[in-house]
């Protein structure tokens, strides 16, 4: 049995980049039955950024409820907040004190927030640790994750080598799973869609204000009788992630035959999402009307990853003389 492990940040309301870029292939993994996962909430790592923890509330809720409306099979599997495994933070400790300081001051993904943020606190210097510590508590094999990742995961793999190195086999050093194929889905404004550049769509969100986000994606200004170019334009990108191939070709017809304007494509578009993602949508809606139900998801994930995560902390503590 291999141990697939990822988490996603409760950072915001998870998007369609999320959605087809991490939770959906996640979930295909999930579904070999060679593999177990552990998918959780990274609501720790939240903390780095926002700050209100009514917001961390409601962006948990969302996040958990995004997994579930996919069917995520959380009987087989594990699902859970990271926060109430708390075993995470002490090996975070551990892990801490085999973190040579001058490696994460070159880690690109603190430099590039500390040139962005105003806040710049420790947690978001010792992010790496804490990821690092979120994987190897479970004893994970192989970790899918985004290529802005991949550092993390390096980063990981050293602190394990290095601990593994002075103790004998300790920790499970665990492989990268970088998806190549899954392209960076765009935005409404042409940037990456990401929670923090307030350019999503919201699969999620009432049939209002997704057609609002639809119609606000950007377009060039090619009249509507002209002939136009499919590839460059957004809508129609973000059509093809989830549109079937032949749909796509009668869509990129349309584009090339003239007559056909953005307007139109557009409502394609919102007619796509509200059809293919119906079932998710009342899901949704059902877990965010009945946080309860999460709840008992939840608590029921967090008691069995409880017992991995002790397994492991048992062998780390003995090696280091505190048992
Ligand atoms: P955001 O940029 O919205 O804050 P995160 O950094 O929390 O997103 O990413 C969570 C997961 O979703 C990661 O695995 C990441 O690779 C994936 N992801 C985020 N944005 C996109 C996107 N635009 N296209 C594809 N995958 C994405
Ligand atoms: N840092 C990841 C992101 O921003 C989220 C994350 C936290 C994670 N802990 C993890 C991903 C452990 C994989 C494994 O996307």
């Amino acid at each position: 049995m291999k141990r697939i492990l990822t988490g996603i940040q409760s950072s915001g309301r998870p998007h369609l980049g999320n959605i087809m870029g991490a939770i959906l292939p996640a979930i295909q993994l999930s579904q070999n039955k060679d593999h177990e996962c552990f998918f959780f909430i990274a609501d720790l790592h939240s903390l780095t950024t926002i700050k209100d923890g009514s917001i961390r509330k409601e962006n948990i809720i969302a996040t958990a409820a995004a997994w579930l409306s996919f069917n995520f099979d959380t009987n087989t599997n594990f699902f859970y907040r990271q926060s109430h495994v708390s075993e995470v933070c002490e090996l975070m400790w551990y892990l801490n004190c085999f973190m040579p300081y001058q490696r994460l001051q070159l880690a690109h993904s603190f430099k590039d927030k500390s040139s962005k943020l105003s806040d710049i606190n420790n947690g978001l210097f010792s992010y790496p640790v804490l990821m690092a510590a979120d994987i190897l508590l479970y004893d994970a094999n192989a970790v899918p994750v985004g290529k802005d990742q991949q550092q993390h995961l390096e980063i990981t793999r050293r602190i394990a080598t290095t601990f593994n190195h002075q103790y004998g086999e300790v920790l499970v050093v665990p492989d990268a799973m970088i998806n190549e194929k899954v392209m960076v889905i765009p935005g409404t404004d042409g940037n990456k869609m990401s929670k923090s550049y307030g350019n999503t769509i919201d699969i999620f969100a009432p049939e209002k204000q997704l057609k609002k986000q639809i119609n606000s994606i950007i377009t060039d200004s090619t009249p509507l009788e002209d002939p136009k170019n499919a590839e460059n334009d957004i809508t129609f990108q973000l059509y093809s992630t989830i549109a079937s191939s032949e749909d796509t070709t009668l869509l990129k017809e349309k584009y090339l035959g003239g007559n056909y304007g953005y307007g139109h494509a557009k409502k394609e578009l919102l007619g796509l999402i509200l059809e293919k993602f119906s079932e998710p949508r009342k899901r949704f809606d059902h877990y965010s009307s009945n946080p309860n139900e999460l709840e008992i998801e939840l608590k029921k994930g967090e008691e069995k990853a409880r017992i991995e995560a002790s397994k492991v902390l048992k062998r780390v503590r003995t090696v280091l003389g505190f048992e």
